[in-house]
């Protein structure tokens, strides 16, 4: 019998579709519904290439067109399902165990990377939240929401037969208008005001965690260490220049900010106390060279015939190390610190010397300290000369808590800065990380688009009526595709009131009044999650970067059309392997998947995405 295929089938085991069979690739026990072997069958067209292939075919994805649109859909609303509640400042946290490690979070990106999604539709909705991560560092429970909701509000046309190519024309052309409105409402800032509205949109960020109750000192912080980078227009190295320290132990409230270098005092040997532990102005070395005498640690193996060949070898070890300790001081250090060990013989020697020391500095740190004192690391002591040294204004030993630092203050290149978070518990203190993170991020990305809108649903309730009158000059399908996206924005107001405990439809139908008939000066009303009603949330101070939210609605668009264009998935054999990757994704007719999957796919596997909804919106990157 001749093979009616003409080809191997790079296909697999058939799967029959229904709506809810896919909502189970998650290892989130929320998501537990994994296929169930009775989702599997036998069709005759698989027994045909079974006779032909037996052991080349696993699987045929049968789920296609609507049902797969479907099935999609209801796989990411499920997802965004499971950071709702986290959303605004009186969202809840989520505590995620992995068999080992708990992390209790707030900040949509972590938890859905956590999460572990396996669905490959709904991993494109992991992928925008760190996208967004990456390009502004906040907004990303919003963003998941959103996509969510505009799916889930246009679920009911794809069940009417809508074609999916006409709700993605208009879905992206709605996102394009609804982007440029937000662009056209931000309010510019500079000059006076300028630190004020950076201080708001700090402690908006930090409205909805866990250290929300600190805002008054951790807000301040952050501006600090952002404005100092702005003014040398240095803001894209916010990750590298301001370093965050977690010291568990103490009160959150014993946590500082120095404009400087800040380190956990590293390993100290005998000696270490009789060092000067202040200095005004000193001179730095750092050093990558190991100050301890060899045959402590090594074992050589050394032949000799006389007794007093054996003194000469001890004294020529001692002579190296004193070789290097003596080609510290007298290049004029006050200051030596090491990445690999200094041992308990030259922390002794430089104490007598009137020198501070120490080793197993760890690399970022002594990266830092050379970005800040103009010192430059050296890997050997031979030829030290004064022009490699670095300085400050004050290094001293500090204590704080039950810890001691070594802080280098009024640094020449005062670039670098340090916060160093205290706080009761390990997971604590990961969230506060996480929090003052987002809040940098949020303040650099202030600082960029020098802009702002109110926060607390307010733009988006604005954005929703602007569309709804779009609508209406829309005949057709358009319409109610516009009038759908209207009402997904309206998702965020919602959850707001909802997880602050009101009635959202009261909220929700206040705030439309107020947006529909106050026009513009109605426009800033949101929702006040202290009093349940509405108030003017740019008057009360709730302001996010304007790019925030055009990048959140647009990536949300980007995300929806992605996962409307999809109409088939086959589990390819490649992915059984844990490394396999897209390119064994095929459609039936075993040809590459169309390039919006693939870009689904690459993306959410960290490739980068491309593709851009208006003016001012930038480039989302894959996964950060
Ligand atoms: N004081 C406040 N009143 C009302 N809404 C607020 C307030 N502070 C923050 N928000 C809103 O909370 C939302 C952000 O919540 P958050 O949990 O940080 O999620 P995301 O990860 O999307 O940033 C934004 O819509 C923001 O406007
Ligand atoms: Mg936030």
């Amino acid at each position: 019998m001749s093979n009616p295929f003409g080809m191997r089938p790079g296909i697999i085991l058939l799967r029959e579709g229904t709506d809810t069979s896919q909502v189970g690739f998650c290892h989130f026990p929320i998501f537990f519904s994994f296929f169930s072997l009775e989702n599997y069958h036998i069709s005759p067209f698989i027994d045909t290439v079974l006779s032909y292939h037996p052991t080349t075919i696993y699987c045929i994805n049968f789920i296609q067109g609507k049902p797969q649109l479907i099935s999609n859909i209801n796989a990411c609303y499920a997802v965004s399902d499971a950071v709702r509640t986290t959303l605004g400042p009186s969202g809840r946290d989520k505590l995620v165990f992995d068999g080992s490690n708990v992390t209790i979070s707030n900040d949509g990106a972590t938890i859905m990377k956590l999460l572990e999604i396996e669905h490959p539709a709904a991993r494109t909705l992991v992928d925008i939240s760190m996208s967004q991560d990456a390009e502004v560092g906040d907004g990303t429970t919003s963003v998941v929401l959103l996509a969510g909701e505009v799916l889930q509000q246009i679920k009911p046309l794809v069940e009417e037969g809508v074609p999916p190519q006409i709700i993605r024309r208009y879905l992206s052309e709605a996102g394009q208008l609804a982007v440029q409105k937000v662009l056209d409402m931000a309010v510019p800032f500079e000059g006076a005001a300028k630190k004020d509205m950076l201080l708001k949109c700090a402690s908006t960020a930090l409205n909805s965690k866990l250290i929300a109750s600190h805002q008054d000192l951790f807000a301040p912080m952050v501006v600090d260490a952002v404005t100092l980078l702005a003014e040398k227009d240095r803001l894209d190295d916010v990750n590298s220049l301001v370093g965050i320290k977690k010291i568990p132990g103490g009160d959150v409230r014993q946590s500082f900010w120095v404009q400087g270098v800040a380190f956990k005092k590293t390993f100290s040997y005998a000696g270490f106390d009789q060092m000067t532990k202040k200095f005004q102005d000193p001179k730095v070395l750092l050093l990558n060279v190991e100050l301890e005498l060899k045959s402590e640690k090594e074992n050589a193996e050394v032949r000799i015939t006389d007794p007093a060949d054996y003194q000469k070898i001890v004294d020529a070890e001692w002579q190296v190390i004193y070789d290097k300790m003596d080609a510290c001081i007298n290049c004029g250090a006050n200051i030596v610190l090491s990445r690999l060990p200094i041992g308990d013989l030259a922390t002794q020697y430089f104490a007598d010397k009137g020198l501070f020391c120490a080793g197993r500095v760890q690399e970022d740190d002594l990266r830092r300290v050379s970005k800040a004192t103009g010192a430059a690391v050296q890997t050997t002591t031979t030829g030290l000369a004064a022009d490699v040294l670095g300085t400050c204004g004050v290094f001293e030993e500090r204590q704080v808590g039950d810890q001691r630092f070594n802080v280098f203050t009024d640094c020449p290149l005062s670039l670098t800065s340090t916060i160093v978070l205290r706080g009761g518990t390990e997971q604590f203190i990961a969230e506060s990380e996480r929090s003052v993170h987002d809040a940098l991020m949020v303040v650099k990305r202030a600082i960029k688009s020098g802009s702002v809108v109110a926060g607390g649903g307010a733009v988006e309730m604005q954005v929703s009526r602007f569309l709804r009158n779009h609508a209406l000059t829309i005949e057709g399908k358009g319409q109610l595709i516009v009038n759908a996206f209207a009402k997904a924005l309206e998702v965020i107001p919602q959850q707001l009131s909802d997880n602050a405990g009101f009635d959202a439809t009261d909220i929700l139908s206040a705030l439309r009044r107020k947006h529909a008939v106050e026009g513009d000066d109605g426009k800033w009303f949101g929702v006040d999650v202290t009093t349940g009603s509405v108030c003017d949330t740019f008057a009360s101070g709730v302001w996010e970067p304007s790019d925030n939210k055009s990048n959140s609605i647009s990536a949300a668009v980007e995300a929806a059309c992605v996962i409307l264009s999809i109409d088939e998935t086959i589990i390819a054999p490649k992915s059984q392997d844990p490394g396999a990757n897209a390119t064994g994704m095929m459609n039936s007719q075993g040809k590459p998947m169309s390039s919006m999957m693939g870009n689904a796919m690459a993306a959410s596997q960290g490739g980068a995405r491309s593709g851009q909804l208006g003016p001012g919106v930038s480039y989302m990157k894959g996964r950060g």
